[in-house]
């Protein structure tokens, strides 16, 4: 099977997209990053691409550019390397409607929470907040809406007494760099199916 070709959009440190592509690198995933997309110029990602030697793009929305013409130049970009798979790795925009259908169940986001709870930004503030014992994070599909996308992977994180907002972000991000990775492999073998809401892994698998 050919090694599906996957972009990685980023707004910051990066650290996900390092993770996937650790795992793209050992030859666990059966996939490589052919383009990494950052909307912030200064995303501690982008560098790590390029010290990496992986083809990177920073696309800054210019003023006065419309959302749509933005993300236009995005799309022509994302169909000019073929991409397979998109991989929202702390992308701070919500995609466009054209994109998303584009993409439909091929793109991937990385979520701080246990979703359907705190959605959104600053998820693990929301959960310390909340004063929930369990959170944790979540891969799943993009969809039109945000972060409520057909649910792959979870992983469960405790909240212990007295826990930051960083303590518990901390904790939370050493699962994601888990998940993701594991999700994207599962995707790149094409082993999830899609049955409305619920997504089927139709070989279990692990990255060891
Ligand atoms: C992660 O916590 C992820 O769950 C959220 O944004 C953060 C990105 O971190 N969507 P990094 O840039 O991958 O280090």
């Amino acid at each position: 099977m050919a090694k599906k070709r996957i972009a990685c959009l980023i707004s910051g440190r990066g650290s996900n997209f390092k993770a996937i592509l650790e795992e793209t690198n050992r030859g666990k995933i059966n996939g490589e990053i052919v383009l990494v997309i950052s909307d912030n110029p200064e995303a501690e990602g982008l560098l790590y691409a390029r010290e990496s030697g992986i083809p990177h793009m920073e696309f800054s929305q210019s003023e006065g550019e419309s959302r749509s013409r933005y993300f236009e130049r995005i799309f022509l970009q994302l169909e000019e390397c073929a991409v397979d798979l998109i991989c929202l790795a702390g992308f701070m925009k919500v995609l466009s409607p054209n994109i998303v259908r584009r993409y439909r169940n091929k793109i991937l986001n990385i979520h701080p929470a246990l979703l359907p709870s705190f959605p959104g930004e600053n998820a693990q503030g929301q959960a310390v907040e909340y004063g929930v014992k369990i959170s944790g994070c979540t891969v799943h599909f993009v969809d039109e809406g945000v972060d409520t996308g057909p649910i792959i992977l979870q992983e469960a994180v405790a909240v212990l007494d007295g826990d930051t907002e960083g303590e518990l972000s901390e904790r939370i991000l050493e699962k994601e760099h888990v998940i993701y990775p594991l999700a994207v492999k599962l995707f790149c073998d094409d082993t999830i199916a899609v049955e409305g809401r619920t997504v089927r892994i139709l070989k279990k698998t692990d990255l060891r």
